[in-house]
């Protein structure tokens, strides 16, 4: 494929004109754009609570998961001064300039949708979005894949990412056994296909620099996340552009509202499939901004590739059991624009 724009690039320069290779089709988006509010209902859950067994906010916890898949959560544990290093380092480094980030990343591409560069670029007639970014694999600890893709600058970044990866991880752990108990169900169900020296997380800052013309750009194409679970942490609370698809209705996006210092937690595809549906995998996707760059950090947290996760029913109701790599295979190869087909792939026949 011809050589893709750097976006952040395109801002720092100030470019009025986008590049063609931006422009949405007016037909997928300022339809759209007509249709959405903001969200406020999303479930504030707390984390301490939680822990303590509270009948009261499992209940909030089980309704957010099935009503909408994406919940907020606080007290939750994490350290404020891990958070405030992570947000930090990420922050440092998407402040480099393009060439010291290559360079200090060692590429700027997306071989197996890691590293510094580009989400999916598949072909050369493809619309892109209006994001850069960086991914990393975080666990498990000592993989060797994608280990050449941790930034050197700042010198602090894999350690600072690595501690709240351990952090953030004992907190989707007691999420997970959480909404088994906030479903009745026995309180490993979820949780046992999960191994602490082999699951996988990965790591993915978004980056969404200044644009133009918000109205004609993209940041993400609209999806639902391959992962079990998602923790997002989005730098200079405040600023948003995360929608979420409300419900079933396909025309109500909505601005997932986001208390400074809350995270946000994002059902996936496997845990829908886990969970027999009791959980929904959101539709959701993030606009462009035209003062502000936002960034944002998207922890994806599964269980080993080669687990094969069993829904609760243990086959007998809407999905069928699937090996982890498999799906998220599938799921890579019909990304972007598609992955509204993927979990179908998961479905039980009838
Ligand atoms: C994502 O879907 O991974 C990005 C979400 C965000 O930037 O808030
Ligand atoms: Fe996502």
């Amino acid at each position: 494929t011809t050589r893709v724009p750097v976006v952040q690039e395109l801002s720092r320069r100030g470019v009025t004109r986008l590049p063609e290779r931006f422009i949405q089709l007016k037909s997928a988006h300022q339809d759209e754009a007509q249709n959405f509010t903001n969200l406020e209902i999303l479930q504030m859950i707390d984390m301490i609570k939680v822990r303590a067994g509270s009948a009261e906010e499992l209940a909030k916890l089980a309704k957010g998961a099935k009503e909408q898949g994406m919940f907020l959560i606080k007290e939750h544990g994490i350290g404020s001064a891990v958070l405030d290093e992570v947000k930090c380092v990420v922050q440092e480094f998407f402040g480099l300039s393009f060439e010291d980030k290559k360079m200090c990343v060692g590429s700027y591409a997306s071989a197996d949708n890691l590293g510094y560069g580009r989400n999916f670029v598949k072909s050369d007639d493809q619309i892109l979005e209006w994001i850069d970014r960086l991914a990393v694999k975080a666990l498990p600890k000592g993989a060797t894949d994608g280990l050449h893709v941790w930034p050197q600058t700042p010198a602090n970044f894999r350690r600072a990412m690595e501690t709240y990866v351990d952090q953030a991880r004992k907190v989707l752990d007691q999420v997970l056994e959480s909404l088994a108990e906030s479903f009745s169900l026995e309180k490993h169900v979820f949780l046992q296909s999960f191994d602490p020296g082999r699951s996988e997380v990965k790591v993915r800052v978004n980056c969404y620099p200044p644009c133009p013309r918000p109205d004609l750009t993209i940041g993400l194409n609209p999806h639902t996340d391959a992962s079990a679970l998602t923790l997002l942490v989005q730098l200079d609370g405040g600023t948003s552009g995360l929608q979420v698809l409300h419900g079933q209705d396909p025309q109500s996006w909505r601005t997932v509202e986001w208390p400074r210092g809350a995270l946000l937690v994002n059902a996936g595809d496997l845990l829908e499939i886990m969970s027999d549906g009791r959980v929904k995998s959101p539709w959701h996707r993030v606009m462009t901004q035209s003062e502000v760059e936002r960034i944002s950090i998207a922890l994806f947290y599964n269980p080993p590739s080669d687990a094969e996760i069993v829904p609760v029913t243990g086959g007998s109701g809407s999905y069928r059991k699937v090996v982890v790599g498999d799906y998220c295979r599938h799921y890579y190869k019909i990304s972007p624009t598609k992955t509204k087909e993927a979990i179908l792939y998961a479905k039980q026949e009838s």
